[in-house]
């Protein structure tokens, strides 16, 4: 193996403990707790671990978490109530749905009731709009954990081949625009793709998040490319349950740069980045100045 393995679980730590340090002085000098409201619907038992996760995580920053579980069969009118009440509420400075919601519900209305300032998703179409458009967002969390570990690996972006593989809302598309951002030259790609191995070799920074277990390999990536993995897959392999990334993490990592792990790479980034955001939204609701490092 060549390539350096970007340890996504330090880096993660490292962001935490900053926040927490942030989240101190907020309550010692401004009397403030950052307060995130997490609403799950239905038993989905891998949204159950997330939420379980995310509210240990906030606790530890020294932030406030409430949790509104909710029974599958909620009615939409009962969940957009809610939502009326967390907007309202001052102690509650990021909201969260756990997605995917039951098919009963209209993911777009409920997250589109969602107060954008509290949107620590980044998923409201104004949020979606401002990134677009280069203007201070809320952003997603996934691509802003990728954009910290490039930065803090790469230092400048500017000018490199980015080439983001998956054009799904939550990653690919944010993702693309964040890399923009940077002024990376960036090309989205997808299932449709022609030559997506001759896409994907000419980037320097290859973002697998499609959701298709170890499609990347070795002959798809650019010698001494960043490789970033997005992808948890639940495989078998010799009869026991594992993590795999979208990314063929033992032919490749002989081939790039740099690359992150599955799991303990780009994971524990999204929870840390949750948490930022939560930190960013309570410091813009009260005026006060955001704490470095933690938006685009
Ligand atoms: N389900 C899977 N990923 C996410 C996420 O990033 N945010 C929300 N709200 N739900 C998810």
């Amino acid at each position: 193996m060549t390539a350096t393995v970007i340890d996504g679980k330090a880096f993660a730590a490292r962001v935490r403990a900053d926040l927490a340090a942030h989240v101190v002085r907020l309550r010692e000098v401004h009397g403030l707790v950052p307060g995130l409201a997490v609403v799950l619907v239905g038993e989905d038992p891998a949204s159950q671990v997330y939420v379980r996760n995310k509210g240990s995580q906030t606790t530890e920053a020294g932030m406030a978490s409430f949790e509104h579980k909710l029974p599958v069969d909620t009615p939409e009118a009962d969940l957009l109530a809610l939502i009326h009440n967390l907007n309202a509420d001052p102690a509650v400075h990021g909201i969260l749905v756990q997605l995917p919601l039951p098919g009963h519900i209209d993911t777009d209305l409920v997250i589109n009731a969602i107060d954008p300032a509290k949107d620590v998703d980044g998923f409201h179409i104004l949020n979606v709009g401002l990134l677009g458009t280069g203007q201070k967002a809320m952003v997603p969390c996934t691509p802003l954990g990728c954009l910290m570990m490039l930065r803090d690996h790469l230092g400048s972006l500017s000018g490199l081949n980015a080439v983001v593989v998956g054009r799904s809302n939550i990653v690919g598309k944010p993702m693309a625009q964040l890399l923009l951002g940077d002024s990376c030259t960036v090309t989205i790609a997808h299932s449709r793709t022609r030559d997506l191995a001759g896409v994907c070799a000419r980037a320097d920074i290859l973002v697998a998040a499609v959701g298709r277990p170890e499609m990347i390999t070795a002959d798809m990536v650019k010698p001494g490319a960043t490789v970033i993995d997005v992808g948890i897959n639940r495989v078998e392999r010799d009869g026991r349950a594992r993590l795999v990334g979208d990314v063929d993490f033992a032919s490749v990592a002989a081939v790039a740069g740099a690359i992150t792990p599955v799991p303990g790479g780009v994971g524990p980034m999204t929870i840390a980045c949750l948490l930022a955001n939560t930190l960013t939204a309570c410091c813009r609701a009260n005026g006060l100045p955001e704490p470095d490092g933690l938006t685009a």
